[in-house]
Protein backbone atom coordinates (compact mmCIF):
# COMPACT_ATOMS: atom_id res chain seq x y z
CA UNK A 1 0.00 0.00 0.00
CA UNK A 2 2.71 2.06 1.39
CA UNK A 3 4.67 1.16 -2.35
CA UNK A 4 1.66 2.12 -4.41
CA UNK A 5 1.19 5.52 -2.82
CA UNK A 6 4.89 6.14 -3.43
CA UNK A 7 4.65 5.15 -7.28
CA UNK A 8 1.47 7.38 -7.93
CA UNK A 9 3.56 10.20 -6.13
CA UNK A 10 6.31 10.08 -8.36
CA UNK A 11 4.12 9.16 -11.25
CA UNK A 12 2.33 12.39 -10.68
CA UNK A 13 5.64 14.19 -10.38
CA UNK A 14 6.52 13.41 -13.95
CA UNK A 15 3.53 13.97 -14.92
CA UNK A 16 4.06 17.70 -14.14
CA UNK A 17 7.51 17.65 -15.04
CA UNK A 18 7.08 17.06 -18.73
CA UNK A 19 4.15 19.11 -19.26
CA UNK A 20 4.24 21.62 -21.94
CA UNK A 21 5.07 25.35 -20.33
CA UNK A 22 1.97 27.51 -21.41
CA UNK A 23 2.31 31.36 -21.78
CA UNK A 24 -0.32 34.48 -20.98
CA UNK A 25 -1.58 35.68 -23.52
CA UNK A 26 -4.38 37.73 -22.95
CA UNK A 27 -5.34 35.81 -20.31
CA UNK A 28 -5.49 32.65 -21.91
CA UNK A 29 -2.93 30.24 -21.30
CA UNK A 30 -1.57 28.54 -25.11
CA UNK A 31 0.14 24.86 -25.01
CA UNK A 32 3.34 25.09 -26.89
CA UNK A 33 2.93 22.23 -28.60
CA UNK A 34 0.15 20.70 -30.18
CA UNK A 35 -2.68 18.18 -28.82
CA UNK A 36 -5.79 16.62 -29.70
CA UNK A 37 -8.51 18.11 -28.31
CA UNK A 38 -11.53 17.32 -25.88
CA UNK A 39 -11.64 16.10 -22.34
CA UNK A 40 -8.15 14.75 -21.59
CA UNK A 41 -6.26 17.99 -23.31
CA UNK A 42 -8.57 20.23 -20.93
CA UNK A 43 -7.77 18.67 -17.60
CA UNK A 44 -4.26 19.52 -18.99
CA UNK A 45 -5.21 22.81 -19.83
CA UNK A 46 -6.31 23.77 -16.53
CA UNK A 47 -4.02 21.75 -14.49
CA UNK A 48 -1.32 24.06 -16.43
CA UNK A 49 -3.13 27.16 -15.37
CA UNK A 50 -3.98 26.20 -11.86
CA UNK A 51 0.19 25.14 -11.50
CA UNK A 52 1.05 27.74 -13.08
CA UNK A 53 -0.60 30.79 -10.90
CA UNK A 54 -0.23 29.02 -7.29
CA UNK A 55 3.35 28.25 -8.17
CA UNK A 56 4.25 32.06 -8.61
CA UNK A 57 2.91 33.03 -5.41
CA UNK A 58 4.97 33.45 -2.85
CA UNK A 59 2.90 32.67 0.19
CA UNK A 60 6.04 34.19 2.63
CA UNK A 61 5.86 37.83 1.07
CA UNK A 62 2.95 38.05 -1.50
CA UNK A 63 0.54 41.03 -0.93
CA UNK A 64 -3.35 40.87 0.40
CA UNK A 65 -5.58 39.40 -2.49
CA UNK A 66 -2.46 37.93 -4.20
CA UNK A 67 -3.20 34.83 -2.88
CA UNK A 68 -7.29 35.23 -3.24
CA UNK A 69 -9.16 32.29 -4.65
CA UNK A 70 -9.74 31.98 -8.33
CA UNK A 71 -11.23 30.44 -10.81
CA UNK A 72 -9.97 29.05 -14.06
CA UNK A 73 -12.69 28.93 -16.78
CA UNK A 74 -12.81 26.22 -20.01
CA UNK A 75 -14.36 28.10 -22.56
CA UNK A 76 -13.78 24.58 -24.59
CA UNK A 77 -16.59 22.47 -22.53
CA UNK A 78 -19.29 25.16 -22.53
CA UNK A 79 -18.70 24.83 -26.47
CA UNK A 80 -18.86 20.79 -26.17
CA UNK A 81 -21.95 20.84 -24.06
CA UNK A 82 -23.61 23.55 -26.96
CA UNK A 83 -22.64 20.65 -29.56
CA UNK A 84 -23.94 17.93 -27.33
CA UNK A 85 -27.33 19.92 -26.58
CA UNK A 86 -27.61 20.43 -30.24
CA UNK A 87 -26.94 16.38 -30.79
CA UNK A 88 -29.95 15.58 -28.32
CA UNK A 89 -31.98 18.16 -28.47
CA UNK A 90 -31.79 19.66 -32.81
CA UNK A 91 -35.38 21.27 -32.55
CA UNK A 92 -34.53 23.23 -29.18
CA UNK A 93 -32.79 26.85 -29.52
CA UNK A 94 -31.04 27.23 -26.11
CA UNK A 95 -31.65 30.64 -24.93
CA UNK A 96 -28.76 30.55 -22.20
CA UNK A 97 -29.96 31.85 -18.28
CA UNK A 98 -27.70 34.29 -17.92
CA UNK A 99 -28.65 34.61 -13.95
CA UNK A 100 -26.67 31.16 -13.96
CA UNK A 101 -23.50 32.70 -13.96
CA UNK A 102 -22.77 35.89 -16.69
CA UNK A 103 -19.32 35.46 -16.89
CA UNK A 104 -18.37 37.95 -19.64
CA UNK A 105 -16.46 35.43 -22.22
CA UNK A 106 -19.17 32.74 -21.56
CA UNK A 107 -21.63 35.29 -23.22
CA UNK A 108 -19.16 35.79 -26.10
CA UNK A 109 -18.51 33.01 -26.93
CA UNK A 110 -22.50 31.87 -26.33
CA UNK A 111 -23.65 34.83 -28.83
CA UNK A 112 -20.83 33.99 -31.37
CA UNK A 113 -22.84 30.52 -31.62
CA UNK A 114 -25.29 31.81 -32.25
CA UNK A 115 -27.99 30.84 -28.78
CA UNK A 116 -30.77 33.46 -27.70
CA UNK A 117 -30.29 34.84 -23.87
CA UNK A 118 -32.72 34.46 -20.78
CA UNK A 119 -32.60 37.79 -18.63
CA UNK A 120 -34.12 38.27 -15.82
CA UNK A 121 -33.12 42.22 -15.03
CA UNK A 122 -31.82 45.10 -16.93
CA UNK A 123 -28.58 44.59 -16.42
CA UNK A 124 -28.49 41.11 -17.95
CA UNK A 125 -30.38 42.67 -20.79
CA UNK A 126 -28.06 45.42 -21.22
CA UNK A 127 -25.36 42.95 -20.96
CA UNK A 128 -26.30 40.96 -23.62
CA UNK A 129 -27.04 43.94 -26.02
CA UNK A 130 -23.69 44.94 -25.57
CA UNK A 131 -22.33 42.00 -27.73
CA UNK A 132 -24.21 43.14 -30.28
CA UNK A 133 -26.86 40.46 -30.20
CA UNK A 134 -29.88 41.47 -31.66
CA UNK A 135 -32.73 42.30 -28.61
CA UNK A 136 -34.88 38.91 -30.84
CA UNK A 137 -32.69 36.73 -29.11
CA UNK A 138 -33.89 37.41 -25.87
CA UNK A 139 -36.00 36.34 -23.38
CA UNK A 140 -36.72 38.60 -20.50
CA UNK A 141 -38.10 35.39 -18.49
CA UNK A 142 -39.07 36.84 -15.38
CA UNK A 143 -43.37 36.96 -14.72
CA UNK A 144 -42.75 39.50 -12.16
CA UNK A 145 -41.18 42.43 -13.71
CA UNK A 146 -40.41 46.15 -12.39
CA UNK A 147 -41.47 49.10 -14.54
CA UNK A 148 -38.87 50.73 -14.95
CA UNK A 149 -37.32 47.35 -16.61
CA UNK A 150 -40.75 47.01 -18.71
CA UNK A 151 -40.16 50.90 -19.98
CA UNK A 152 -36.73 50.23 -20.66
CA UNK A 153 -37.06 47.02 -22.60
CA UNK A 154 -39.63 48.58 -24.73
CA UNK A 155 -36.91 51.08 -25.80
CA UNK A 156 -34.69 48.93 -27.39
CA UNK A 157 -37.12 46.94 -28.64
CA UNK A 158 -36.66 43.49 -26.45
CA UNK A 159 -40.34 42.21 -27.05
CA UNK A 160 -40.39 38.57 -25.72
CA UNK A 161 -41.27 37.95 -22.09
CA UNK A 162 -43.17 35.71 -20.06
CA UNK A 163 -46.57 36.24 -17.29
CA UNK A 164 -48.29 34.47 -15.21
CA UNK A 165 -50.88 36.88 -13.65
CA UNK A 166 -53.55 39.16 -13.94
CA UNK A 167 -51.63 41.98 -12.31
CA UNK A 168 -48.57 41.92 -14.32
CA UNK A 169 -50.92 41.89 -17.30
CA UNK A 170 -52.11 45.24 -16.81
CA UNK A 171 -48.81 46.57 -15.69
CA UNK A 172 -47.57 45.12 -19.63
CA UNK A 173 -50.73 46.72 -21.29
CA UNK A 174 -49.80 49.86 -19.76
CA UNK A 175 -46.24 49.92 -20.18
CA UNK A 176 -45.63 48.21 -23.33
CA UNK A 177 -48.74 46.90 -25.17
CA UNK A 178 -46.93 45.42 -27.88
CA UNK A 179 -44.76 42.98 -26.47
CA UNK A 180 -44.63 39.02 -27.30
CA UNK A 181 -46.04 37.10 -24.26
CA UNK A 182 -45.48 33.52 -22.86
CA UNK A 183 -47.93 32.78 -20.35
CA UNK A 184 -45.55 30.74 -17.79
CA UNK A 185 -47.16 27.60 -15.73
CA UNK A 186 -47.01 25.46 -13.43
CA UNK A 187 -45.19 22.34 -13.36
CA UNK A 188 -44.65 19.61 -10.45
CA UNK A 189 -40.67 20.87 -9.81
CA UNK A 190 -41.04 18.33 -6.31
CA UNK A 191 -37.91 16.17 -7.63
CA UNK A 192 -35.44 19.50 -8.46
CA UNK A 193 -33.10 21.24 -6.38
CA UNK A 194 -34.86 24.23 -6.48
CA UNK A 195 -38.44 24.46 -6.92
CA UNK A 196 -39.42 27.87 -8.80
CA UNK A 197 -42.89 26.90 -8.98
CA UNK A 198 -43.49 27.84 -5.26
CA UNK A 199 -43.12 31.72 -6.50
CA UNK A 200 -44.34 31.79 -10.42
CA UNK A 201 -46.35 29.92 -12.82
CA UNK A 202 -50.00 30.30 -13.60
CA UNK A 203 -51.62 27.14 -12.88
CA UNK A 204 -54.08 25.49 -15.18
CA UNK A 205 -57.45 26.27 -13.56
CA UNK A 206 -55.92 29.90 -13.66
CA UNK A 207 -55.15 29.75 -17.31
CA UNK A 208 -58.05 30.06 -19.41
CA UNK A 209 -58.84 33.32 -17.79
CA UNK A 210 -55.45 34.71 -18.23
CA UNK A 211 -55.77 34.33 -21.90
CA UNK A 212 -59.44 36.00 -21.98
CA UNK A 213 -57.81 39.13 -19.96
CA UNK A 214 -54.84 39.07 -22.30
CA UNK A 215 -57.74 39.37 -25.25
CA UNK A 216 -59.62 41.96 -23.83
CA UNK A 217 -56.60 44.14 -23.31
CA UNK A 218 -55.30 43.71 -26.46
CA UNK A 219 -52.17 41.78 -25.97
CA UNK A 220 -50.03 39.56 -28.24
CA UNK A 221 -49.54 35.82 -26.69
CA UNK A 222 -47.14 34.27 -28.78
CA UNK A 223 -46.00 31.43 -26.64
CA UNK A 224 -46.35 29.23 -23.64
CA UNK A 225 -43.61 28.71 -20.93
CA UNK A 226 -42.26 26.49 -18.19
CA UNK A 227 -39.41 25.57 -15.85
CA UNK A 228 -39.79 22.02 -14.14
CA UNK A 229 -37.20 23.45 -11.40
CA UNK A 230 -33.49 23.78 -11.33
CA UNK A 231 -31.72 20.89 -11.08
CA UNK A 232 -34.67 18.42 -11.93
CA UNK A 233 -34.20 14.91 -11.43
CA UNK A 234 -37.34 13.36 -13.18
CA UNK A 235 -37.45 12.96 -17.11
CA UNK A 236 -41.25 12.91 -16.74
CA UNK A 237 -41.73 16.11 -15.31
CA UNK A 238 -41.13 17.08 -18.74
CA UNK A 239 -43.42 15.11 -20.47
CA UNK A 240 -45.72 16.47 -17.85
CA UNK A 241 -45.45 20.08 -18.64
CA UNK A 242 -45.15 19.36 -22.26
CA UNK A 243 -48.90 17.58 -21.92
CA UNK A 244 -50.12 21.10 -19.98
CA UNK A 245 -48.25 23.24 -22.06
CA UNK A 246 -50.11 21.75 -25.04
CA UNK A 247 -53.42 22.04 -23.47
CA UNK A 248 -52.83 25.95 -23.07
CA UNK A 249 -52.26 26.41 -26.69
CA UNK A 250 -55.52 24.72 -27.73
CA UNK A 251 -57.01 27.32 -24.84
CA UNK A 252 -55.56 29.82 -26.20
CA UNK A 253 -56.36 29.35 -29.94
CA UNK A 254 -60.14 28.65 -28.98
CA UNK A 255 -59.11 32.56 -27.46
CA UNK A 256 -58.37 33.80 -30.95
CA UNK A 257 -54.29 33.23 -30.24
CA UNK A 258 -52.00 31.66 -32.54
CA UNK A 259 -49.77 30.72 -30.93
CA UNK A 260 -45.85 30.22 -32.04
CA UNK A 261 -43.53 29.18 -29.29
CA UNK A 262 -42.82 27.15 -26.69
CA UNK A 263 -40.38 27.57 -24.04
CA UNK A 264 -39.21 24.34 -22.01
CA UNK A 265 -37.20 26.37 -19.53
CA UNK A 266 -34.08 24.87 -17.87
CA UNK A 267 -33.88 22.46 -15.48
CA UNK A 268 -30.97 20.32 -17.53
CA UNK A 269 -27.80 18.80 -15.93
CA UNK A 270 -24.59 17.42 -17.51
CA UNK A 271 -25.05 14.22 -15.91
CA UNK A 272 -28.65 13.26 -16.63
CA UNK A 273 -28.91 15.40 -20.11
CA UNK A 274 -29.36 12.46 -21.98
CA UNK A 275 -32.28 10.88 -20.18
CA UNK A 276 -33.87 14.34 -19.56
CA UNK A 277 -33.82 15.01 -23.57
CA UNK A 278 -34.91 11.52 -24.68
CA UNK A 279 -38.04 12.03 -22.94
CA UNK A 280 -38.13 15.87 -24.05
CA UNK A 281 -37.50 15.21 -27.41
CA UNK A 282 -40.25 12.66 -27.60
CA UNK A 283 -43.07 14.77 -25.88
CA UNK A 284 -42.32 17.45 -28.55
CA UNK A 285 -42.83 15.15 -31.47
CA UNK A 286 -46.08 13.85 -30.09
CA UNK A 287 -47.41 17.01 -29.01
CA UNK A 288 -46.15 19.93 -30.91
CA UNK A 289 -46.48 19.40 -34.66
CA UNK A 290 -42.85 20.93 -36.83
CA UNK A 291 -44.03 24.74 -37.36
CA UNK A 292 -44.20 25.25 -33.77
CA UNK A 293 -41.01 26.66 -32.32
CA UNK A 294 -39.46 25.64 -29.24
CA UNK A 295 -36.74 27.36 -26.87
CA UNK A 296 -35.29 26.74 -23.98
CA UNK A 297 -33.78 28.44 -20.97
CA UNK A 298 -30.62 26.16 -19.87
CA UNK A 299 -28.52 27.62 -17.40
CA UNK A 300 -26.40 24.78 -14.99
CA UNK A 301 -25.88 22.86 -17.80
CA UNK A 302 -23.87 25.42 -20.17
CA UNK A 303 -21.45 26.23 -17.45
CA UNK A 304 -21.37 23.99 -14.10
CA UNK A 305 -18.48 22.00 -15.29
CA UNK A 306 -16.89 24.96 -17.10
CA UNK A 307 -15.19 25.82 -14.20
CA UNK A 308 -12.82 25.23 -11.43
CA UNK A 309 -12.06 26.70 -8.43
CA UNK A 310 -8.47 26.85 -6.53
CA UNK A 311 -8.82 28.42 -2.85
CA UNK A 312 -5.66 28.54 0.00
CA UNK A 313 -5.57 27.52 3.33
CA UNK A 314 -5.42 30.19 5.39
CA UNK A 315 -5.56 28.84 8.79
CA UNK A 316 -5.68 25.41 10.75
CA UNK A 317 -6.62 24.36 13.55
CA UNK A 318 -5.25 21.47 15.28
CA UNK A 319 -7.99 18.92 17.46
CA UNK A 320 -6.90 16.33 19.64
CA UNK A 321 -9.16 13.47 20.26
CA UNK A 322 -7.83 12.13 23.85
CA UNK A 323 -10.32 9.05 23.59
CA UNK A 324 -8.82 7.59 20.39
CA UNK A 325 -5.56 9.25 20.22
CA UNK A 326 -6.28 10.56 16.66
CA UNK A 327 -5.65 14.06 15.68
CA UNK A 328 -7.65 16.09 13.08
CA UNK A 329 -7.78 19.79 11.65
CA UNK A 330 -9.98 22.03 10.91
CA UNK A 331 -8.89 24.30 8.10
CA UNK A 332 -10.11 27.39 6.83
CA UNK A 333 -9.96 28.55 3.62
CA UNK A 334 -10.10 31.67 1.87
CA UNK A 335 -13.84 31.26 0.26
CA UNK A 336 -16.77 30.04 1.71
CA UNK A 337 -20.92 30.16 1.95
CA UNK A 338 -20.92 33.77 1.37
CA UNK A 339 -18.84 34.19 -1.22
CA UNK A 340 -18.41 31.75 -4.11
CA UNK A 341 -19.86 28.55 -2.54
CA UNK A 342 -22.86 30.65 -2.37
CA UNK A 343 -23.85 27.55 -3.91
CA UNK A 344 -23.94 25.55 -1.03
CA UNK A 345 -26.96 27.81 0.49
CA UNK A 346 -28.37 28.69 -2.48
CA UNK A 347 -28.17 25.59 -4.69
CA UNK A 348 -28.14 22.99 -2.41
CA UNK A 349 -24.73 21.53 -3.71
CA UNK A 350 -21.57 19.29 -2.12
CA UNK A 351 -18.42 20.67 -3.73
CA UNK A 352 -15.74 17.77 -2.86
CA UNK A 353 -12.11 19.34 -2.28
CA UNK A 354 -9.26 18.04 -3.73
CA UNK A 355 -5.37 18.46 -3.30
CA UNK A 356 -4.62 21.05 -6.07
CA UNK A 357 -1.02 21.78 -3.64
CA UNK A 358 0.26 20.79 -0.93
CA UNK A 359 4.45 22.04 0.34
CA UNK A 360 5.93 22.31 -2.70
CA UNK A 361 4.14 19.83 -4.84
CA UNK A 362 1.00 20.18 -7.14
CA UNK A 363 -1.49 16.98 -7.43
CA UNK A 364 -4.48 18.50 -10.24
CA UNK A 365 -6.03 15.59 -11.40
CA UNK A 366 -4.11 12.66 -10.42
CA UNK A 367 -5.34 9.98 -7.67
CA UNK A 368 -3.09 11.44 -4.68
CA UNK A 369 -5.40 15.23 -5.14
CA UNK A 370 -8.93 12.92 -4.17
CA UNK A 371 -10.19 12.69 -0.79
CA UNK A 372 -10.72 9.35 0.75
CA UNK A 373 -14.07 9.32 2.27
CA UNK A 374 -14.77 6.04 1.58
CA UNK A 375 -11.86 4.63 4.18
CA UNK A 376 -13.10 6.12 7.89
CA UNK A 377 -10.02 5.69 9.42
CA UNK A 378 -7.70 5.85 6.22
CA UNK A 379 -5.32 8.84 6.43
CA UNK A 380 -6.10 12.72 8.07
CA UNK A 381 -9.32 13.83 8.75
CA UNK A 382 -10.37 17.49 7.88
CA UNK A 383 -13.05 19.70 8.23
CA UNK A 384 -12.96 22.88 5.67
CA UNK A 385 -14.07 26.21 6.66
CA UNK A 386 -14.93 29.90 4.95
CA UNK A 387 -13.49 32.75 5.96
CA UNK A 388 -16.13 34.77 7.32
CA UNK A 389 -16.94 34.91 11.72
CA UNK A 390 -20.18 32.30 10.52
CA UNK A 391 -20.47 28.85 11.85
CA UNK A 392 -22.82 28.36 8.98
CA UNK A 393 -19.83 28.93 6.54
CA UNK A 394 -18.77 25.34 6.48
CA UNK A 395 -18.00 23.92 3.14
CA UNK A 396 -17.16 20.40 4.54
CA UNK A 397 -17.97 18.97 7.74
CA UNK A 398 -15.81 15.92 7.18
CA UNK A 399 -12.81 14.52 4.29
CA UNK A 400 -9.73 12.77 4.80
CA UNK A 401 -6.55 12.91 2.49
CA UNK A 402 -3.16 11.74 2.40
CA UNK A 403 -1.84 15.04 2.94
CA UNK A 404 -0.85 16.91 6.15
CA UNK A 405 -2.60 20.18 4.76
CA UNK A 406 -0.80 23.38 6.01
CA UNK A 407 -1.61 27.04 5.97
CA UNK A 408 -0.37 27.89 2.08
CA UNK A 409 -1.63 24.84 0.81
CA UNK A 410 -4.19 25.13 -2.31
CA UNK A 411 -7.51 22.81 -2.36
CA UNK A 412 -9.69 22.70 -5.91
CA UNK A 413 -13.08 21.93 -6.53
CA UNK A 414 -14.82 21.15 -10.01
CA UNK A 415 -17.96 21.73 -11.20
CA UNK A 416 -18.05 25.24 -9.78
CA UNK A 417 -19.85 27.09 -12.83
CA UNK A 418 -23.08 27.07 -12.00
CA UNK A 419 -24.38 29.42 -9.08
CA UNK A 420 -21.63 30.13 -7.73
CA UNK A 421 -19.85 33.51 -8.57
CA UNK A 422 -22.92 35.41 -9.31
CA UNK A 423 -24.31 35.25 -5.59
CA UNK A 424 -21.71 35.62 -4.01
CA UNK A 425 -21.33 38.21 -1.40
CA UNK A 426 -18.74 40.93 0.30
CA UNK A 427 -19.44 39.71 3.91
CA UNK A 428 -17.17 40.03 6.00
CA UNK A 429 -14.99 42.26 3.27
CA UNK A 430 -14.13 39.79 1.58
CA UNK A 431 -13.99 40.36 -2.49
CA UNK A 432 -17.26 39.05 -4.27
CA UNK A 433 -14.59 39.22 -7.65
CA UNK A 434 -12.40 36.99 -8.43
CA UNK A 435 -9.91 36.59 -11.32
CA UNK A 436 -10.83 34.27 -14.23
CA UNK A 437 -8.08 32.60 -16.09
CA UNK A 438 -9.40 31.29 -18.71
CA UNK A 439 -8.16 28.00 -21.21
CA UNK A 440 -9.80 26.69 -24.37
CA UNK A 441 -9.91 22.76 -24.74
CA UNK A 442 -11.95 23.61 -28.45
CA UNK A 443 -10.17 24.54 -31.58
CA UNK A 444 -14.48 25.78 -32.68
CA UNK A 445 -14.38 28.03 -29.43
CA UNK A 446 -11.28 29.31 -29.99
CA UNK A 447 -11.44 30.10 -33.58
CA UNK A 448 -14.94 32.07 -31.97
CA UNK A 449 -13.32 34.14 -29.43
CA UNK A 450 -10.67 34.98 -32.21
CA UNK A 451 -7.79 33.53 -30.33
C1 LIG B 1 -36.98 31.48 -15.51
C2 LIG B 1 -35.74 30.66 -15.42
N1 LIG B 1 -35.21 30.17 -16.55
C3 LIG B 1 -34.07 29.43 -16.54
C4 LIG B 1 -33.39 29.17 -15.37
C5 LIG B 1 -32.14 28.33 -15.44
O1 LIG B 1 -32.33 27.10 -14.87
P1 LIG B 1 -31.22 25.97 -14.92
O2 LIG B 1 -29.93 26.54 -14.46
O3 LIG B 1 -31.75 24.91 -14.06
O4 LIG B 1 -31.11 25.50 -16.34
C6 LIG B 1 -33.92 29.64 -14.15
C7 LIG B 1 -33.25 29.34 -12.88
O5 LIG B 1 -33.61 29.76 -11.82
C8 LIG B 1 -35.12 30.41 -14.18
O6 LIG B 1 -35.64 30.92 -13.05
Amino acid sequence: MVMATAAVERYSQTLFDNNPIFIKKNHFYEPQQHHHHGAVVAKQLIGDALRQRVENIDHELCEPGDEDTFFVGDLGEVYRQHMRWKKNLPRVKPFYAVKCNPDPKVLQLLAGLGTGFDCASKSEIEQVLNLGVDPSRIIYAQPCKTNSYVRYVATEGVKQMTFDNADELRKIAKLFPDAELFLRILTDDSSSLCRLSLKFGASLDSTNDLLALAKDLGLNVVGVSFHVGSGASDPLAFLKAVQDAETVFKQAYSHGFNLETLDVGGGFSGDTFEDMADVLREALDEYFPPHINIIAEPGRYYVSSAFTIACNIIARRTIENPATGETSYMTYINDGLYGNFSSIMFDHQHPIAKVLRSGNRTFYNTPLADGMPEAATAGMEYSIWGPTCDGIDRITESIRFNHELNVGDWLYFEDMGAYTKCSATKFNGFSDSHDVLYVCSEPGAKALMDL
